[in-house]
This record gives structure tokens, C-alpha cells and sequence, in this order.
């Protein structure tokens, strides 16, 4: 189905043709003045230097040949030559109809659909989930479903920190606490235990504790530098160990990032870069695109245009280590390989930005991608606490991300007791319980979410979950009150599913319907642009107009049927667009709440 301004351009420039002008004049936008009208065309002002005419005498002709329209039920021109536009209540009805009745709500699927890789989320293993890794996957996710929807073929990958030094720290400590163990045997050829020597609480604190100590002991360092090469070089107790570790920490980021309604496709790390290293390193050797500098092997990737400077991209440091630079290019050789893709996105906080262009500037040069292999990386900005500073929990530490969303969830029981209570009725504890779980998830990622990307933001606890203003909570208030209008429609016997559109009857119903109609240019314009941003603006426009609709129509003492139904039919089609748009957005509703 066609966008909506796309439909009123097209008789706009019919209109622009029949009076005697360039058709490419007609080009309808929202309107800048909604107290005067719903859209409006600046064509008349743009012709008035190639016709030699004044522009209202354009706007004039045009508007004439519009007085028959059954797209506009009004067209006047007004000075200096504007044209301002009302659309027609019986086009309004064929448009939101075609919503009705096609798939995706008339969106259309793109011509050729693009394989894109979303690489998000990016935790560490071994290391708690804390509120930087939040971002990643809540936005990630969003992004992923909205190209998803689109009709694109998505993958989402993890792409976990599970190699390199970090990994050596844990088994050096561990080969201090538990020296017993036989992985630190090498004469031993038995079976390892198939139980890992520690859980993940444990594997949570000696990872840091190791981190610690190995910035004080430069020989304790040495030694986990040491335990890191093993394990590299693929020495069996050391594998059997890591295998260890990634099973006890993947099991737990699933239970996490469960909880948080996000879910990958592929549970790559860097450690599947690792096997595709060597192969690379030696072609960007031998095409000439790698030369030694300072001792180590680097690719310039500066250009002319350049306005800042931007360094060589390190493929190996002088002691011929593997660098975070060497994973994510010895990634992307394999994605090129194993999938093919289109295109690959990566979302990560705005600091990795430089390194990213050098990333991807590096992989076009050496030409691991094809030149029309699309790279993004989209950087978000901090998540910031009231004081305007990164987030910190009350003692001043980095906050795990299950003490967040407890934290959310916690108010919005309480907020959700207070509200029923308000209303005379008592709610089960249960059902408060898990009602409180999902709005809070939706209450955390519509706040984060409702900014664009790159912004930082704060960190409200009481707005987010608050039932006014532009929150989560508030846009699930208004779905659930939906319900609860067709469910009574049903217990009077009505059928939902029958009910017919009709021609809208008043301002309020018109403005809901306005709304509706813009679903797949907000929907088209969030995937363009990344930005799921404009999804959350669109449903908090949607919930507005739909509560002034509600408040000002009483539906179901509605004595006329056939105009009842047609309001079920409106209230049915806008609970599914609602809940399509939180769907991308990546949470649920409640039934009630
Ligand atoms: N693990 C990294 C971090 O915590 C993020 C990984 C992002 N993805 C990538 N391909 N570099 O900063």
C-alpha cells in the first residue's frame, strides 16, 4: 500500500498538470499550521518564478481544479499562495480500510530484501551484565525487529568478549585456588569433570579479583599472559577449562537477556575470530596492504578528506598479538564467508566510534567486504543517573543490571497497587507481581528508547514508570484500556472481528484516524534511519489522540449499532498497530494492569 502522502501528492499533481503546470510542483506535506489545516502544498510558491505569475494565481488555478477531489475535501488557496489542504472523510475510510485488511497494515515488503548482521549486546563473559551493556542490547534488539518487520533477513549475533587476557586471568587465579585440579595437569589424559570447578557468583568475583591483582603483580600478570597463550594455542586443560567458563556464563546471559524479551540468533564470541586470524593477517601481507611501523603491523587508513586525524589500524601489536581491531576484521572476513551479508550493524556506546571508522575504513581498503557492503555502526550515548553523571548505585559502584530492573520492577508494583487501589479494587498478588514485570520492562526500554541513539539520558526510575506523560507504562495503559472496551463489547454480545469501519463522524475520531495513517511511514522512516525513537513518538501520538477519542466518545452506550461497530472496528485496528509498534520496540502488554 502506498504512504499516505504519497496518495495525496499523486492528486495533488494531477491537480498541478490539469491547471497547466509542472506536476512535479505538488508535493503535499503535514501541515505546519494544524489549527488551519490537516496538509498543505508549497507548490504554488516554487512555480511562481518559472511561470512568471504570482503564487497565489498558481494556488488559484490549482485549487480550482480541485473542488471535485475525493481525496481533498477542501483546497484553498491563501496569500502569499499557499494551498491548504483538508483530506476527505470517504478517502480516510478506503485508507485505514486497506490498513484493515492487509498484511502488515499495508507496509510495503522492499524490493529486494537485505541480509543485515546485527552485532549487539557484546557482553563479556565471566563479568556481571552491568548498565553499559543495557543500551547495546535494548537498542540492538529494537533495531533488529524493525528491520525484521521490514521484511529484511536479519541475524543477530552476540559477539561475546570471551578470549584474550581476560580468559587467562580467570585460569590463572583459578590454578592458585584449586591447583588440585586436573586441568592444571598436563601429564593427566583422563576425561575432565563434566561439572564446572566453580559457579558463575564465583566466576563473577574472580574475574575481578584477578583483574586487580594482575595491575599490582607485573609476574602474576605474566603468568595469566602465559595461561592466555595456552589456551590459545589450543593445551587441552586450558580448552577444557574455558569451555567451562563459557557454559556457565552463556547460561547465565540467556537467563538475563531473556528477562529482557532480547534474543540472538548466533552466540558468537571472538574466540570464533580467532581460527580466521592467521589466514587474514597473511593476505593483508601479501596485497601490500599491511607494513611494519614502530614494530608493529598496521593499515593506514587516512583520507584526503579527512578533517580529523585518523590513525593507522593496528592488525598486530609488536609482540604479534591478536588486538580487539584483529577480532572484529577477522569477524567480518568470516560473516563475509559464512553469510553473505548486505549489510552489518553494530551498536556499541559513541567511545568506540573513532575505532569503528578505522574498523570499517580498513576492511573496504583491504577489501575483505565488497565495495557496496554497507557498515554501520551506531554509538549511543550514557545513560546518566538525576545528577546528570553516568549511572552509579547508592554506594557509588557500576549498578548490576538485575539490581536495575528490580529496582523498576519493585516501583511499579507499588505504582500498580496504588492505582487499583485507587479504583476500589484489590489485585492479586500474583498477578501484580507478574503485571509489575512486564511494565517495568517496558517501562526501562521505552524510556531509554523514546531518545534518539546518540543522546545521552537520565535515568528516571519515577518517570519511566509513571502512567501519565510519554512513558511505556502509559502507552500499555491505553492498549489494556482497549481491551477492556472490546472485551465489553463482547460480553454484549458483539463480534470484534465483524465489526465494519465506518466514515468517521467527528474532529477527535478524524485525528485518531490521521494517526493511524502514518504507521508505515513512521515504521519505514525508523528503519532508514535507526531510529526507534520515532516509533515511541509515533505510539505516544497514537495513545494522545486515541484517549481524546475515548474520553470524548461514549462507545459502548452507543445506541446506533452500526456506529458502534464502527468504532470496535477503529479501536481494534489501533490496539494492533499499538501493539505491532511495541513489538519492534521489544516488550508485551499485560491484560490488565
Ligand atoms: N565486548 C565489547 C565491549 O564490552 C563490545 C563488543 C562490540 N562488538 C564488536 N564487534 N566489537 O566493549
Amino acid at each position: 500500500m502506498k504512504k499516505i502522502l504519497e496518495m495525496l501528492t499523486e492528486e495533488m499533481q494531477q491537480a498541478f498538470e490539469a491547471a497547466g503546470y509542472e506536476s512535479t510542483l505538488g508535493k503535499v506535506t503535514l501541515s505546519n499550521r494544524p489549527d488551519l489545516c490537516e496538509y498543505q502544498c508549497n507548490g504554488a510558491m516554487a512555480g511562481a518564478k518559472k511561470y512568471k505569475k504570482a503564487p497565489i494565481m498558481i494556488a488559484n488555478d490549482v485549487a480550482a481544479k480541485l473542488a471535485d477531489s475525493k481525496v481533498f475535501k477542501e483546497a484553498v488557496a491563501v496569500a502569499p499562495g499557499f494551498l491548504n489542504l483538508k483530506v476527505s472523510e470517504a478517502f480516510l475510510l478506503t485508507f485505514v480500510e486497506g490498513m484493515k485488511a492487509e498484511e502488515k497494515f499495508g507496509l510495503e515488503a522492499p524490493a529486494v530484501p537485505k541480509k543485515i548482521i546485527i552485532d549487539y549486546g557484546g557482553p563479556n563473559v565471566a563479568k556481571a551484565l552491568h548498565v553499559g551493556h543495557l543500551r547495546s542490547a535494548i537498542i540492538g534488539e529494537s533495531v533488529k525487529r524493525i528491520a525484521r518487520f521490514m521484511g529484511h533477513d536479519i541475524i543477530g549475533d552476540i559477539h561475546m568478549g570471551d578470549w584474550g587476557l581476560p580468559m587467562g586471568l580467570i585460569i590463572h587465579e583459578l590454578s592458585l585456588r584449586k591447583p588440585e585440579l586436573p586441568y592444571f595437569d598436563e601429564s593427566f589424559e583422563g576425561e575432565y569433570p563434566a561439572e564446572a570447578p566453580f559457579t558463575i557468583s564465583e566466576l563473577e568475583e574472580i574475574y575481578p579479583t584477578a583483574s586487580g591483582k594482575s595491575k599490582e603483580d607485573a609476574e602474576y600478570r605474566e603468568k595469566a599472559m602465559e595461561a592466555t597463550a595456552k589456551l590459545q594455542n589450543g593445551e587441552r586443560g586450558h580448552r577444557a577449562l574455558w569451555d567451562h567458563i563459557m557454559r556457565v556464563s552463556v547460561a547465565d546471559l540467556k537467563r538475563n537477556y531473556n528477562n529482557l524479551n532480547v534474543d540472538f540468533e548466533l552466540w558468537k564470541g571472538e574466540s570464533d575470530a580467532h581460527p580466521w586470524i592467521p589466514d587474514m593477517v597473511k593476505y593483508m601481507k601479501d596485497e601490500g596492504y599491511a607494513y611494519i611501523s614502530d614494530g608493529a603491523l598496521v593499515v593506514d587508513v587516512k583520507e584526503e578528506t579527512d578533517t580529523k586525524e585518523i590513525p593507522p589500524c593496528m592488525i598486530l601489536k609488536s609482540d604479534g598479538a591478536a588486538l580487539y581491531n584483529t577480532t572484529d576484521l577477522a569477524t567480518i572476513r568470516m560473516r563475509m564467508e559464512e553469510y553473505q551479508p548486505d549489510k552489518m550493524i553494530y551498536l556499541t556506546d559513541k567511545r568506540q566510534d573513532l575505532y569503528f571508522e578505522q574498523v570499517f575504513r580498513c576492511a573496504k581498503k583491504t577489501k575483505l567486504v565488497k565495495p557496496e557492503t554497507e557498515l554501520l555502526h551506531i554509538g549511543f550515548g550514557t545513560m546518566n543517573g538525576k545528577d546528570g553523571k553516568p549511572y552509579k548505585t547508592r554506594q557509588g559502584g557500576v549498578p548490576r543490571l538485575e539490581n536495575l530492573i528490580a529496582e523498576i520492577n519493585e516501583e511499579m508494583l507499588r505504582k500498580i497497587k496504588e492505582n487499583s487501589a485507587s479504583k476500589g479494587y484489590q489485585v492479586d498478588e500474583e498477578e501484580a507481581a507478574r503485571t509489575s514485570k512486564i511494565v517495568g520492562l517496558a517501562a526501562i526500554k521505552y524510556g531509554d528508547l523514546s531518545n534518539q541513539p546518540a543522546k545521552d539520558y537520565v535515568f528516571d526510575v519515577d518517570r519511566f514508570t509513571s502512567f501519565e506523560g510519554d512513558t511505556g507504562p502509559y502507552v500499555l495503559y491505553t492498549i489494556v484500556r482497549i481491551k477492556s472496551i472490546l472485551a465489553k463489547y463482547k460480553d454484549q454480545g458483539g463480534c470484534v472481528e465483524a465489526a465494519k469501519l465506518q466514515t468517521v463522524q467527528n474532529d477527535s475520531e478524524k485525528a485518531l484516524v490521521m494517526e493511524l495513517t502514518k504507521f508505515n511511514t513512521t515504521m519505514e522512516a525508523a528503519y532508514e534511519e535507526c531510529a526507534p525513537n520515532k516509533i515511541c513518538a509515533y505510539i505516544y501520538d497514537l495513545a494522545n489522540q486515541f484517549n481524546r477519542f475515548y474520553h470524548e466518545t461514549p462507545i459502548i452506550s452507543e445506541a446506533d449499532e452500526a456506529k458502534k461497530a464502527g468504532w470496535i472496528a477503529l479501536l481494534s485496528l489501533t490496539r494492533d498497530v499499538l501493539e505491532a509498534c511495541i513489538e519492534v520496540l521489544g516488550f508485551g502488554a499485560p491484560e490488565r494492569m
